[in-house]
Formats: structure tokens, C-alpha cells, sequence
């Protein structure tokens, strides 16, 4: 029985799942249920259900699903008590102590006390600004920035002096252990001891979580010294491809008006919302990710990314295209006069010529091609040479509507016939190598021990054909295995032929304890061998491209991710090769 059994109960008795997850996802009601795009995949189309009836969430897409707790856990990337604990914060629960170890504790709470750490030094950063004499530099700055006390207020910005540990001195008179606020990237190791200040002679500007919580920092200098922004390094807490500036105010307003404008700076952020534009968030200094759109994806219909007019900014609104297509997205990019940012722009031409702008945002797919077409060669030899960039990224969206939708729009632009784009796709997206025995094989009946398939051949083949245990016994064939049972097998193989290159299953056998891993491995070693003769040598090779393909896979998900659209290109292609 779970420990929190009890408070779970209750904490889902005061909770409404659609009410809860509505306030991340967009849901419309659709029969008994209510449906919006999935967080936690690419969904394009609504896949994502919850049931009021039975208070619990599947998505049909990625197959996720479960209650709140579920729920708070994939959304938050929150452990399982963590989860709990927030929740039952939430809905008012007081949860039962539960008695764990020391060292437990210590690691569950560290992320907490990071949190409350960076909480106490924004408070002290703001206090120093807006309180003291040390804070005139940083008000005479944010007013040369024409930056209001509402909105200094509003994003509690702060000043840390120029002291070498003005913030080291306040944490530890407020008996914070100075080793977590290193930890949390505030301070930094004394060569003979001690700590100082890693923000010094800067306006700073907390970063928070969705929930209001100080995950990091961000510091200006007040001239032309550099580096101009120092952040928080990544901590336990701080990681910059999943934050967004400015998302804990913005939240609501997006969520009102369904749609969201990027930005590339603090600054920007802070401009947008003193004239009254407050659905505004910023990526910290790097490039969009994935994780950042699935963050908005829930609750904005439309994305509107803002880049500087330099080749920069837009070369990274390129990048950014492959990252909308894959998460069913349809962006819109705002180009700003040269040399302006929003911050600049706003505090010259005001909210109306920005709402204007935003009006006429052209979409990204389209920017991307107007783009391409300028930088190439006019003729025959530029536009292949836009095909062959753009049919790659094409290949990897699985929405077929709306891959056809696109091509049709790549053809009319580039004055080639549908026909040239469409066979160079299907070449790309051809079946990955013959399946061959292995696939021929999923039909063999198991007993009831092994759940897959593909990991029963795998021990089958080691098992009953010791002489390949030395290539099959490596670390990169983990990645065929999911059940937690045959990694163990597998790690005992693999520790048994590290000791004695070669394997005796009959003696491992012998050695087992009892439990299901004997179980299975008794019953692997009853079965008739899969694989004899040359057969043993054709499963090991198709094994290994297996592994290949899979690692193959793995980068060109991260390509895409990091929107690295050369890379993509040369994987994409390498696959094909296979
Ligand atoms: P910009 O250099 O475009 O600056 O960096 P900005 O936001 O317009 O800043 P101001 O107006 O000069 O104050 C855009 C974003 O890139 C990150 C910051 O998040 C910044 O807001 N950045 C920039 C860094 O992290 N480090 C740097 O040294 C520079
Ligand atoms: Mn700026």
C-alpha cells in the first residue's frame, strides 16, 4: 500500500483533472472527454483525453497516461513524491512524515532548498536595488533604460554591487549553508576557501518556473564590459533549454489570447510589457527547443517568434523551422526594422506599430523558402540546392496532410513540379534496410517470463551461441533491451565473460538467486537455439545495424531539436544509405 494512499485520496477528491491539466493544455470537450494536443509528444492533431468521469489522462498518440499525479510528474519532470508534495500544496493536504534516510532526504530537498536559496538571494539582489544606497547605480541604469519601478517590481529585478561577497555575507548571516548556494550557481569556490559572489556589479534578472519559483539568474553589466549578460550555470534546477523568461507572468495572458510572442531578450520581455504587451517570453540566450515549444504548445494556438533583422537573427528563425514543423506547429516570424529589438522598438514607435507588425508576421515555413531563394543563385542550381535542404526536413514530418501542404507550397515557389519533390521524398523515406530474420522471427511464440520479443532472440542468440558473446556482451547492445530482468541477465553475461572472456551459462545458472531473472533465464536456456550455423552470424550483423539505426534515430532527434538543419541533412542522408 502506498504510503500516501490516504492524502492521495483526498488530494484527488479536491482536484478536477480537466480543471488541473486545462491549465496547461487547451481542452475542448468532445463527447464524454475532453481533447487538446498532447505535451508530451509531437502531436499534430488532438490525441490528448481526459476523462472527468474517470479523472485520468491518455493520450493516443505516445500512448502517456494516468491521473494528476501522473500527470504533474511527466509535465513538472518531477519525482514521484515530488509530485505529490506539490500537488498536495496545492489542494491544501497536509501529507503524513515519512521516514527516509538522511542521505534520501538530503537529495530530495536539495533541489528545494536550491530553490529557496535563489528565492532569498532575489529578494536580497531587489532589496539592495530598490532599498539602498549601493542600488543607485543599478535604478540610474534600469531609468537610463526608461524601465519603471512597476515593471522592476513586477519581474523583481534586483542589483548585486560591486562587493566581492555582499550576497555570501547575507546567506550566511541567515544561517544558509553556503556549500547548496554554490550549488545553485550563486557563489563561487575560493582557490584557498571560502566563497564570493559570481554576480557582481550587475542588474540582475531572476529567472522563474512556471510556479513562480527562482530557478536562476540573469546579470547585465551596466556598460560595454563583457561578458554584457552573465546566467546561472546549469544547476540541478537551471537548465536554459527548458525555461523561458518571463513565463510566470505571461502565462495567464497567453492563455487568454491563445498566442505567445518570442523574444530573444530580458530586456525585450520588460519593453513588451510596459506598453501593455504582456503574452511575451524569452529564451535565455539560446537557441528555441523543442522542450520550449511543448512548454507553450499546450496553451497557445499561435506562435509568433521575433528575431532581429540581422543575418543572425534570421538565420536562426531558419533553424527554428524544422523544430515547428515537428511539433505540428505553424509559426509566424516578425522581422523588426534593422537595428531595432523589440525593447528599442517599443520604447520608440509604442504598442500600436508593434501590434501592426505583429499583424503582417509572415509565417515561418514561407520565410524560410523567401529566404533561401535570396541567398542562392538565381536558376536551375539554386533552387536544387534549396530542394535538396528543404526536402530533408520535409521527410521527417509524419502528418501527411500537412507534409503535402508544404510541398505544394515549396513547388509553387521554386517552379518545380510536384513530381521532382515527391520522388526525392519517397527516396528519402524508403524503408530502412530489409528486415530479414529477425523480423521473420517476432512471430515465435515465448513463454510467459519475456515480454519482448526482439530481447528473447537477443538472449536466445548469446546463450545458445557463447562464441559471439565478446561482440554481443557490449554496452551498446543494451539499447535492443527494455525489460529491467533481461538488463540483468544481460549485465551478469557481460560481467561473467569481462572476468573470463567466454561464458558458461549452465555455471551462471547455478549462481543465480532465485527470482524472475532465473526464471527467464532458465526458461531461455531450456528453448531451442533461434539461430544455428550461419544463421548466428546474420543475426549479430542485423542486431548490430539495429543499433546502428536506433543511434542513427537518436541524432537526428537531437538535430532536429537543436534545429541544426545541416546535420540533419547528412543523417537524413546517411540513413537512406543504409
Ligand atoms: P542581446 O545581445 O541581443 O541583448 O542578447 P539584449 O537582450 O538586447 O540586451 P540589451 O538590450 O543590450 O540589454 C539577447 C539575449 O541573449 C542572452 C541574454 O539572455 C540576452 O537577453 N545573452 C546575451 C547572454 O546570455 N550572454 C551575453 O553575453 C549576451
Ligand atoms: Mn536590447
Amino acid at each position: 500500500m502506498d504510503f500516501y494512499q490516504a492524502a492521495k485520496e483526498e488530494i484527488k477528491r479536491s482536484a478536477d483533472i480537466v480543471e488541473l491539466i486545462g491549465q496547461y493544455v487547451q481542452l475542448k470537450k468532445a463527447g464524454l472527454n475532453h481533447v487538446g494536443l498532447c505535451p508530451f509528444h509531437g502531436d499534430k492533431d488532438p490525441s490528448f483525453s481526459v476523462s472527468s468521469t474517470k479523472q485520468i489522462f491518455h493520450c493516443f498518440g505516445c500512448k502517456k497516461g494516468g491521473d494528476i499525479f501522473t500527470f504533474w510528474m511527466e509535465y513538472h519532470k518531477v519525482s514521484y513524491s515530488q509530485a505529490i508534495k506539490e500537488l498536495a500544496e496545492k489542494y491544501h493536504v497536509v501529507l503524513p512524515e515519512k521516514k527516509i534516510t538522511p542521505e534520501k532526504r538530503h537529495e530530495l530537498d536539495l533541489k528545494e532548498e536550491i530553490y529557496r536559496i535563489n528565492g532569498a538571494a532575489a529578494a536580497y539582489y531587489n532589496y539592495i536595488l530598490v532599498k539602498t544606497a549601493l542600488g543607485k547605480k543599478g535604478i540610474g541604469y534600469f531609468d537610463k533604460r526608461s524601465i519603471t519601478p512597476e515593471i522592476i517590481d513586477r519581474f523583481k529585478l534586483g542589483y548585486a554591487s560591486e562587493d566581492w561577497d555582499g550576497l555570501t555575507r547575507f546567506l550566511s548571516g541567515r544561517d544558509v549553508n553556503l556549500e547548496k548556494a554554490e550549488k545553485a550557481g550563486l557563489l563561487i569556490t575560493k582557490k584557498n576557501g571560502g566563497y564570493y559572489d559570481r554576480f557582481r556589479g550587475r542588474v540582475i534578472f531572476p529567472i522563474f518556473t512556471m510556479e513562480g519559483k527562482v530557478a536562476g539568474f540573469g546579470g547585465r553589466v551596466l556598460d560595454n564590459s563583457l561578458p554584457k549578460y552573465l546566467n546561472t550555470p546549469e544547476t540541478s534546477i537551471f537548465h536554459k533549454g527548458e525555461l523561458l523568461y518571463g513565463l510566470n507572468t505571461a502565462f495567464p495572458h497567453i492563455r487568454e489570447t491563445g498566442r505567445v510572442v518570442i523574444v530573444e531578450g530580458y530586456t525585450d520581455v520588460l519593453a513588451l510589457n510596459k506598453h501593455g504587451f504582456y503574452a511575451a517570453v524569452a529564451t535565455l540566450g539560446t537557441a528555441l527547443t523543442q522542450n520550449h515549444l511543448r512548454k507553450l504548445k499546450g496553451f497557445s494556438r499561435e506562435i509568433i517568434v521575433v528575431f532581429d533583422a540581422d543575418s543572425a537573427g534570421k538565420s536562426a528563425a531558419v533553424r527554428s523551422l524544422p523544430l515547428f514543423l515537428n511539433e505540428g506547429l505553424s509559426a509566424r516570424v516578425m522581422i523588426l526594422p534593422e537595428g531595432d529589438d523589440p525593447d528599442t522598438f517599443m520604447n520608440s514607435r509604442g504598442l500600436d506599430a508593434f501590434l501592426s507588425h505583429l499583424d503582417r508576421a509572415m509565417p515561418l515555413y514561407d520565410f524560410y523558402i523567401e529566404s533561401k531563394l535570396k541567398t542562392v543563385e538565381p536558376g536551375i542550381a539554386g533552387k536544387l540546392e534549396i530542394l535538396k535542404e528543404v526536402i530533408p526536413v520535409l521527410s521527417e514530418i509524419t502528418s501527411d496532410i500537412q507534409r503535402s501542404v508544404y510541398i505544394k507550397h515549396l513547388c509553387e515557389r521554386c517552379d518545380v513540379s510536384e513530381s521532382v519533390v515527391l520522388t526525392e521524398l519517397n527516396r528519402l523515406r524508403g524503408t530502412v534496410s530489409g528486415k530479414g530474420n529477425i523480423a521473420r522471427l517476432e512471430s515465435v511464440q515465448t513463454g510467459s517470463g519475456v515480454k519482448s520479443l526482439k530481447e528473447y532472440h537477443l538472449l536466445n542468440l548469446i546463450i545458445h551461441s557463447p562464441g559471439i558473446a565478446g561482440r554481443a556482451l557490449v554496452d551498446d547492445f543494451k539499447m535492443l533491451i527494455s525489460t529491467d530482468e533481461v538488463v540483468k541477465i544481460f549485465n551478469i553475461l557481460a560481467e561473467e565473460y569481462r572476468l573470463k572472456k567466454n561464458i558458461d551459462p549452465a555455471q551462471i545458472l547455478e549462481h543465480m538467486q532465485e527470482g524472475q531473472e532465473r526464471d527467464i533465464f532458465n526458461e531461455v536456456m531450456l528453448s531451442e537455439p533461434i539461430y544455428k550455423g550461419p544463421a548466428v552470424e546474420q543475426a549479430v550483423l542485423e542486431f548490430e545495424n539495429r543499433i546502428y539505426d536506433i543511434k542513427l534515430s537518436n541524432s537526428i532527434n537531437e538535430a532536429k531539436s537543436s534545429g541544426n538543419i545541416e546535420k540533419l541533412n547528412e543523417l537524413v542522408k546517411l540513413r537512406k544509405a543504409i
